[in-house]
């Protein structure tokens, strides 16, 4: 049986650039050799700092302070230290009320308080809800701390939160003194020419955005190389409880060898790949169920928003498309509160571009006969 793996946010597997990397990494060790006997420190290896502020001037025009970025393993462990270093129990964060599972996942074992936010599937969160759930706070002397959002590509929805609610957002955290965490996991991934709206980080005047990224998007989770940026105070706060010496600087070097050079080169064949995906399972869909279900038209990012019928049975349509080697997550490991929903989010960049179309009919067929 196939294996139509809709799950979890990785990249095509088949663009893997194996052979340049092998290269890299020779050029790597080369470079490197006895400097591996020391730690790369907190903020890790300058190399690949300097990749990720060239990465950030690409598409925004500016660079990121090097000195200012730290390597992480992963972006995860940029929030890991971001948010338990920033937060105390019982603090009260916003989210976008649809948002990354890992986020959430981390925010519930800080035991902190998460308030969701309405966000549009296109244009993003909500600055009035945003508003309106500040001032209610306000007025009970409640104050919350900082605010999680992904404004490129979101997951799970696709939303690009457009510039205007960039500056109402920045507007309302400097009125309310809130600090924003800005992840920019998938800003990279987009199937159109079109520039999307400057960063929060860029746009920030008051210093309170701190900036997240990953290579693991773009390349592969398996590398595990993430990193943020934050200026003082801020740096020190989130470094004060990092035990780990720092990121591996063999990894950092072979990555920013490789993407020194190839960055434009590499999002080119990506995105075209990733995005020829996308149309496949939109096309797949409008086939099949555009009677009985709306889903989100992503110009890039990794995921796909599927809102189902009301009367969905989850449990038999999950059951239904696992028969047939059909697997997927469900809407309710996203929604702030866990609650339950009729939604299902499709990560469509690691199946292969000849199983979409058959995955998505089978699923289709498993959303039809699950309707009670
Ligand atoms: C929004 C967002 N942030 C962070 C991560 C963590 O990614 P990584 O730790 O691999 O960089 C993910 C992974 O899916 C994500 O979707």
């Amino acid at each position: 049986m196939n294996d139509f793996a809709f799950t979890g946010g990785r990249p095509d597997p088949d663009t893997f650039p194996t052979e340049k990397l092998i290269e890299a990494s020779a050029k790597a060790l080369q470079n490197l050799g006895g400097n591996l006997v020391n730690y790369p420190g907190d903020n890790g290896y300058q190399g690949l700092r300097e990749v990720c502020s060239l990465r950030f001037k690409r598409r925004e025009g500016v660079p990121l302070p090097i000195d200012q970025i730290s390597i992480t393993s992963g972006s995860m462990q940029s929030l890991d230290l971001i948010l338990r270093n920033l937060l105390e129990p019982g603090d009260i964060v916003l989210t976008e009320e649809l948002v990354y599972s890992g986020t959430l996942g981390l925010l519930r074992h800080l035991n902190t308080n998460i308030i969701g936010v309405p966000l549009d599937y296109v244009e993003g969160l909500d600055p009035d809800a945003l508003e309106d759930i500040l001032i209610d706070f306000h007025h009970k002397n409640i104050k919350p701390k900082l605010i999680y959002v992904t404004p490129n590509h979101q997951n799970p929805t696709g939303a690009i939160l457009t510039l205007e609610r960039r500056k109402r957002l920045i507007e309302l955290a400097e009125k309310f003194d809130l600090i924003i965490v800005e992840d920019d996991c998938y800003g990279d991934i987009d199937f159109t020419p079109e520039p999307i709206p400057d960063s929060l980080f860029k746009l920030d005047q008051s210093n309170r955005v701190i900036y997240v990224a990953t290579f693991s998007k773009i390349l592969g989770a398996g590398v595990r190389l993430g990193y943020f940026v934050a200026k003082p105070p801020y740096d020190n706060i989130i470094s004060n409880d990092r035990w780990d010496l720092g990121t591996s600087a063999l990894s950092s070097a072979i990555v920013a060898e490789f993407f020194r050079d190839n960055l434009d080169q590499h999002l080119a064949i990506t995105n075209a790949v990733v995005g020829a995906k996308c149309r496949a399972v939109t096309k797949t869909l409008e086939e099949h169920v555009s009677d009985i279900c709306t889903w989100t038209k992503p110009r890039g990012g990794l995921f796909l928003w599927v809102d189902l019928p009301e009367q969905t049975n989850m449990q038999k349509m999950q059951t239904l498309a696992a028969e047939k080697g059909v697997h997927f997550s469900t809407g309710n490991a996203f929604h702030a509160t866990g609650k339950p929903i009729k939604a299902i989010r499709i990560a469509y960049a690691y199946c292969a571009l000849d199983h979409v179309a058959d995955g998505i009919r089978h699923l289709c067929h498993a959303i039809r006969t699950a309707q009670n």
